[in-house]
């Protein structure tokens, strides 16, 4: 499977948030990642949905917003009609998550379901076969720029293993910590999409950076 690369914009410029975006899909980036942050499931506020109405014009780049909000329920149908393309939500804080993936699937949306990194596989093996994408969260959310954890690696193994036994298609999406390093380790583990905010942004060479988080295509040998 090919990676894609998902800038993340919490580390852009938001003063100039449409250059920002233009920037990373010029260098090769195929989503934008939008973290969207409510103040109590992580402690910061980010942006919502109006910022995200405000840059949808400017861009034909995949949205790929991800919530870190308690109840996620309330904030798909805002997320949907401000255009967001994929909406992930956090399995910690969804009662009735697989409601919440009919619910994006309603409004013409692909799902995502997020796991902290203490958070077990096993409360999104029921959901693989229905939700587009799994993120495993490779720090804990909140902050960008935090250091990879290197014992997530065979959690996303593990998900890939899930994944290709049930017979199912379900994107990997990688989050936090990710650098040309680590993107070469989490991409043997089998993840497919791969979030990076710091080691883009902060690139002196936006699209070199790209190209060496994406490396080369791993083929993977079925079991
Ligand atoms: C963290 C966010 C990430 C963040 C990643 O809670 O979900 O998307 O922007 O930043 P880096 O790549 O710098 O770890
Ligand atoms: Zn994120």
């Amino acid at each position: 499977m090919a990676t894609i690369i998902a800038p993340s914009i919490l580390s852009a410029d938001f003063s100039h948030l449409a250059d920002e975006i233009k920037k990373v899909t010029d260098a090769g980036a195929e989503y934008i990642h939008i973290d969207v942050m409510d103040g109590t499931f992580v402690p910061n506020i980010t942006l919502g949905s109006p910022v995200i109405k405000s840059i949808r014009p400017t861009s034909k780049a995949v949205f790929d917003v991800h919530l870190m909000t308690e109840h996620p329920e309330t904030h798909i149908e805002e997320m949907a009609k401000a255009g967001a393309d994929i909406i992930t939500f956090h399995a910690e804080v969804a009662r009735h998550a697989h409601r919440i993936i009919q619910q994006i699937h309603s409004l013409g949306k692909k799902a995502g379901v997020a796991i902290n990194p203490g958070t077990s596989l096993s409360m999104v093996e029921e959901l693989v076969e229905d939700a587009e994408m799994i993120l495993i969260m490779t720090v804990n959310p909140g902050f960008g720029g935090q250091k990879f954890i290197e014992s997530m690696l065979g959690k996303i193994h593990m998900l890939y293993h899930m994944i290709d036994e049930m017979e199912t298609e379900c994107d990997i999406e990688v989050d936090g910590g990710i650098n040309a390093e680590t993107s070469k380790l989490v991409r043997e583990a089998g993840a497919n999409v791969l979030v990076a905010g710091s080691a883009i942004y902060e690139a002196i060479d936006v699209a070199q950076a790209i190209k060496d988080i994406r490396g080369e295509e791993i083929i993977h040998h079925h079991h």
